[in-house]
Order: structure tokens, then C-alpha cells, then sequence
């Protein structure tokens, strides 16, 4: 039976990964493709969420722009990382469709509500404002949210943004707090367990070698981070984070998770966004997973398979 998703995502490099390796799946049903404002601006996420769709082949999934703002700081931003327009610097691409009138956190209230109780996982890939809208709009959805898979949140690594804190939680802190506080199940890729999935030569190479556009724009977004990771940050290869929630989906036991207890620093401007990680909690009582390790060249080997079997042969 194939799996049921909604994404959640501010594209992004990585986020662009992310999104055409679960528009190629075959056993993902993805409902609707929710954008937020982090890396880039809203309206461009939303922009770009429609321009990697239709790349795709997949217009028929709805896109919906997102908040445009955190819920009480002012919106940030990592053009530096993703290219000023968020997708690299890939070339313009002229969309045949927009997104959608309503609202992603409209969005994400209605299409849950229309499926059986936990039958929808929520993929969260940027900051959780919008899952913090949509729970704060109807705090029922907590019942009928499957689980939530989200790329966030540093522990053994320290900090990508500031020394503790991972940019997706530091972006809007108040709504990571909301969402971990409710008793939705959530599972924590942050940066422990992406830090170890690279981005190597051989593994960029591999992607380049099939010929399909989603393939061809999955390896320029691999190449620019490699690119920008040897400049700015002096890595050889660039992490991969956002796929690694669709990976998760997919084949969970690529990764390692331990049940934990995880709070947000929403207070201190110094550790604003740390992720609490407390493992002494009893397994039957945690309510969250945090990643501790993962199986990088599993995590390529599915991205590779998954973008090639979708290629034209
Ligand atoms: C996260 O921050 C963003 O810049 C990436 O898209 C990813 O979601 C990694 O810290
Ligand atoms: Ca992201």
C-alpha cells in the first residue's frame, strides 16, 4: 500500500532533493505540497515548489503557499546557501501553473480532515510555522496526524546557524516549540544524522549519468551545494538534510533513532532554537524520535534507484 504524504518544505537546494525523490516514488501518495518562508522568501518557495513539480511531471499535486513569517521574529534567510532565488542556479523556468488560493495551513487542516484518522504523515522540511498555524487553527488535527517527519535540530553536532542551534529550529523556534508540545508523533532528523549523509563525487556522479529532467535537477542542486559548502564552509562533500525525511518514509531502517524527550530554547538569544535532546525518558512514554545515525550510501543508492526507475529507458 503506498504511503500517504503532505510536504512541508521552503525550497531549497536540498529541499528541491527532497521533493522530486518523493515525486518519483512510486509507492508515495503525496497530497499537497505546503511551502513556508525560511530559506527564500514564501512567495518564492511557493514559486519554486510549483517550478520543481511541474519538472516533475507531477502538476496534478497542489501547492500552497505557506506563512510568511515566523510566528514572533522577523523572517530569515539562507540565499547563501541556496542561491538568491532558492534553487541554485538553476535556469528560469517558465511555470504553467500557480499554486493555490487557499492557505497552507487551510490546506493542511482540510486535506487531513478528508483522510481516515492517522493515516497522513506530515514531511517537514523548513521551519514549522505553518504546522504550528494549522495546529493552533484546529487542535484536533494532533488526533489524526499519522506522524511527523521533520529535518531539524542538532545535538552531538552543535549548530549550522549559531553554535547550538540548526537553522529550521532557529528560523522559528516558537513553532518548533508548539508543534514538539503537542502529542503528535514526531521524528527528528536534525543534524546529527545529516551531517552524515554526503554528497561525494562518486555519489553526485552516479545521479548525472541518467538522463530525465528531475535526475538533471537533482544533480545541478547537488553540484551548487558542493560548490557553496567548499567555499563558505571548507567541506569536500555538502550534507544532504531534507531527503533524508523522505528516505526516513521510505525505508526507515536506513536510519537509527532512540525515543527522547525534545524541547525547544525559545528564551535565550544565545542558544535560541537548541534542541533539548533527553533520552532518559521510558521508551513507552517518549514522545519523540531523534536520529542518531544514518546509512548514507543507502540514503543515495534509494535517491539513484528511485530517479532512475522514474527515467525515460
Ligand atoms: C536545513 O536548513 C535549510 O537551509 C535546509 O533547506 C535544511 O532544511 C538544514 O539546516
Ligand atoms: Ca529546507
Amino acid at each position: 500500500m503506498k504511503k500517504t504524504l503532505i510536504i512541508d518544505c521552503d525550497p531549497g537546494v536540498d529541499d528541491a532533493t527532497g521533493l522530486l525523490l518523493a515525486l518519483a516514488a512510486p509507492d508515495l501518495d503525496v497530497l499537497a505540497v505546503t511551502t513556508v518562508g525560511g530559506n527564500v522568501p514564501a512567495a518564492q518557495t511557493a514559486r519554486n515548489a510549483c517550478i520543481l513539480r511541474q519538472i516533475a511531471g507531477r502538476e496534478d499535486v497542489p501547492v500552497f503557499m505557506g506563512a510568511e513569517q515566523p510566528l514572533r521574529r522577523a523572517p530569515a534567510g539562507a540565499g547563501e546557501f541556496h542561491g538568491a532565488e532558492g534553487l541554485g542556479d538553476l535556469a528560469p523556468v517558465e511555470t504553467r501553473q500557480s499554486y493555490e488560493a487557499e492557505t497552507a495551513s487551510e490546506a493542511l487542516i482540510r486535506l487531513i480532515h478528508s483522510r481516515e484518522p492517522k493515516t497522513v504523515t506530515l514531511v517537514v522540511m523548513g521551519p514549522m510555522t505553518n504546522v504550528a498555524l494549522a495546529l493552533r487553527q484546529d487542535p484536533s488535527l494532533a488526533d489524526r496526524i499519522q506522524q511527523i517527519i521533520a529535518m531539524g535540530g542538532a545535538r552531538s553536532e552543535g549548530g549550522n546557524i549559531t553554535a547550538s542551534a540548526e537553522f529550521n529550529i532557529w528560523a522559528d523556534p516558537d513553532a518548533a516549540h508548539e508543534v514538539l508540545s503537542t502529542s503528535v508523533p514526531v521524528v527528528l532528523l536534525g543534524l546529527d544524522a545529516t551531517h552524515q549523509v554526503r554528497a561525494t563525487e562518486e555519489r553526485i556522479a552516479a545521479i548525472e549519468t541518467i538522463d530525465s529532467d528531475p535526475a538533471r535537477t537533482v544533480a545541478a542542486m547537488l553540484r551548487f551545494s558542493q560548490r557553496v559548502e567548499r567555499t563558505i564552509v571548507g567541506w569536500d562533500a555538502a550534507p544532504l538534510h531534507d531527503p533524508c525525511t523522505i528516505a526516513y518514509l521510505m525505508r526507515p531502517e536506513l536510519f537509527e533513532v532512540c525515543p527522547a524527550h525534545i524541547r525547544i530554547e525559545t528564551e535565550s538569544d544565545l542558544t535560541r532554537g537548541h534542541t533539548a535532546v533527553e533520552f532518559r525518558v521510558a521508551a513507552d512514554s517518549a514522545p519523540h524520535l531523534w536520529a542518531t545515525k544514518a546509512d548514507a550510501e543507502g540514503v543515495f543508492d534509494l535517491i539513484t534507484r528511485t530517479l532512475s526507475d522514474g527515467a525515460i529507458k
